[in-house]
Parts: structure tokens; C-alpha cells; sequence
């Protein structure tokens, strides 16, 4: 086929994602190696955002690759109420890096599968269904993960196709403070607000949020707001949820994006670099029985 061909194709009769879909003409894609990838012309492109953030290994990693051939070769699916090698070893790998208390684990194929079984999770531990999300924040497509999506990703899908429970909380941006009279002085009111809600609202289960947020702007907390909100979380009675699907493995420097402010969440999702995104997989990893609680 030529370029043409597949760009028509692929805009004709298949959607792309969180764009619209009128006039869309994707870059057509060959091949990839290492950092970098190659378009239809033979150009190179050094690929900085690895892809969606999640081939964190580069491309054509021949170890993953093998890994893979080598697992389809020896055991191509096993349904899920049996145990396996691989599940068995991941699980032990998975104790090494997650932070500490996160001991039992649901996999699932995507990121979003990760948050929609957290908020799941976290309702039938709790018995409390109301989730605290926040403004700069992306959770995923399917009905929770965009529920609690705080961008504007979610307004196209208002009200049918979402779930309900989830209230927005200020974002945490240093930059762009959506508490502008708190200055000067701070004193991360953002996160304080967070205690006002979770009193105020009542039947909160759970506050979900992505520690470094990832597509809303990179943004870093200040050193006090995570173990804040643990504080704050632990004398309510608030389950916390970090969504490290963007922020885990390695891409803010340590395994996960916690590890900076040694606060250990009560449910961990992740999912794109744990495979480098060759194969789909998401992580819901929890406590065993919540200290927090
Ligand atoms: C922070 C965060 N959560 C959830 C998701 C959804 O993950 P997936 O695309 O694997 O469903 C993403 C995807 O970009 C994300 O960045």
C-alpha cells in the first residue's frame, strides 16, 4: 500500500483518540529502533515522549522481545483462576520495587482497567462510594477512569457516560494556583481544602490522584502536600489512590513517583511501562489489610 493508502485507510475507518475526528491525517509510521522512530519518507525522529509515555525500555528491545516469543511458545494464555510461573514470579518482582505495604495484585490490560478496579476496590473495602479527584487530571476512558478525569476530556461524555460519585478538589499547580488568594504564603491551602471536602461531603472513599500529574502538565507538589494528604486521608478515613500508570517505572527518577515523598498510597495503579507497552498490562496493586483503616 502506499502512504496515502494507509493514512486514508487508518482515517477513514478507524477513530483516533482525544482529537476530532475531521481532518485528521496521522504521520505514517514504519519503523522504530532504540529512541527513535521512522516515518513512510525514511525521516527520523528522536522519539522524546516514547511513544504515549510508556515505551520506557526503547523500541525493539531485544530482551522484551524475547521474553515475549518466549512466552507465547510456552504458555500462550492461562485463564485467570489458574496459577503460573510468570504470575507467580511477577508477583515477586512486583514486592521488590512497589512501595512499601502494596502486597496483592490485580491485573488487568490497561490503565484505565487499573483505576476503574481501584475505585471498585476502594468502594467495597470502604463501604463509602464518593471519590475526590481532581481539576488537572487524566484517569482514563472507560466510564470510572473518565468519571474522574478532571480535564476536559471528561465534558464530551457528560452525563451518560460516566459513573457517579466523584467530586473535583483544586489541583495542586504551583504555577497556575487555582487558590490565587491563598498567596502569599500558601500554605497549601490545596490540599487543606482536600481535609474540607472529605468532612463536608462525607461518604468519601477514596482521594484519587496521579502524584506527578502527567498529561495535565507535569506538575510536582510542593515536599509537604503528599505526606499532607496521607495525614489527612489517615484521620478521615480516606483510602488514597495513586494513578503511577504515567508516573511509574523510572520516568521521575525513582520507581515510582512516591518514593520522592516516601508516602505509601493505600491502591496503586500503573500500567504503560511495566511492559515498556509491548503487551497490554495494568496493575492495581493494594495493601494486604489496610494499616490505614
Ligand atoms: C495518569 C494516567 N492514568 C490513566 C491512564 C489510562 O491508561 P491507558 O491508556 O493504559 O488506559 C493514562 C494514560 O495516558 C494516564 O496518563
Amino acid at each position: 500500500m502506499t502512504t496515502e493508502e494507509v493514512v486514508e485507510l487508518t482515517s477513514k475507518y478507524t477513530y483516533g483518540t482525544w482529537r476530532f475526528q475531521k481532518n485528521w491525517k496521522p504521520m505514517h509510521l514504519v519503523d522504530a529502533e532504540g529512541c527513535h522512530f521512522t516515518d513512510a519518507s525514511g525521516k527520523k525522529y528522536l522519539d522524546l515522549s516514547s511513544q504515549l509515555m510508556c515505551v520506557s525500555l526503547g523500541h525493539k528491545n531485544k530482551a522484551v522481545i524475547e521474553a515475549i516469543v518466549e512466552q507465547a511458545r510456552s504458555l500462550p494464555y492461562a485463564a485467570p483462576g489458574f496459577a503460573t510461573d510468570v504470575r507467580a514470579e511477577l508477583s515477586k518482582l512486583l514486592l521488590e520495587v512497589l512501595p512499601k505495604g502494596l502486597e496483592k495484585f490485580y491485573f488487568s490490560t490497561s490503565g484505565t482497567e487499573a483505576n476503574e478496579a481501584a475505585i471498585k476496590i476502594a468502594r467495597m473495602y470502604t463501604g463509602k462510594y464518593k471519590i475526590i479527584s481532581r481539576y488537572n487530571s487524566y484517569h482514563g476512558s472507560t466510564a470510572a477512569g473518565i468519571a474522574a478525569t478532571g480535564d476536559p476530556r471528561r465534558w464530551a461524555v457528560e452525563p451518560a457516560g460516566k459513573i457517579d460519585g466523584v467530586i473535583f478538589a483544586p489541583e495542586c499547580n504551583c504555577y497556575r494556583c487555582p487558590i490565587k488568594h491563598s498567596y502569599p504564603g500558601c500554605n497549601i491551602a490545596c490540599v487543606e481544602y482536600i481535609e474540607h471536602m472529605i468532612k463536608n461531603e462525607s461518604n468519601v472513599a477514596a482521594v484519587i490522584l496521579e502524584p506527578v500529574v502527567g498529561t495535565n502538565g507535569i506538575l510536582i507538589p510542593p515536599d509537604e502536600y503528599l505526606p499532607r494528604l496521607r495525614q489527612i486521608c489517615d484521620e478521615n478515613n480516606v483510602l488514597i489512590i495513586a494513578d503511577e500508570v504515567m508516573s511509574g517505572w523510572g520516568r521521575t527518577g525513582k520507581w515510582f513517583a512516591v518514593n520522592h515523598w516516601n508516602i505509601s498510597p493505600d491502591i496503586l495503579t500503573t500500567a504503560k511501562g511495566i511492559t515498556t507497552a509491548y503487551v497490554p498490562l495494568g496493575l492495581t496493586a493494594t495493601t494486604m489489610n489496610s494499616s490505614h483503616q
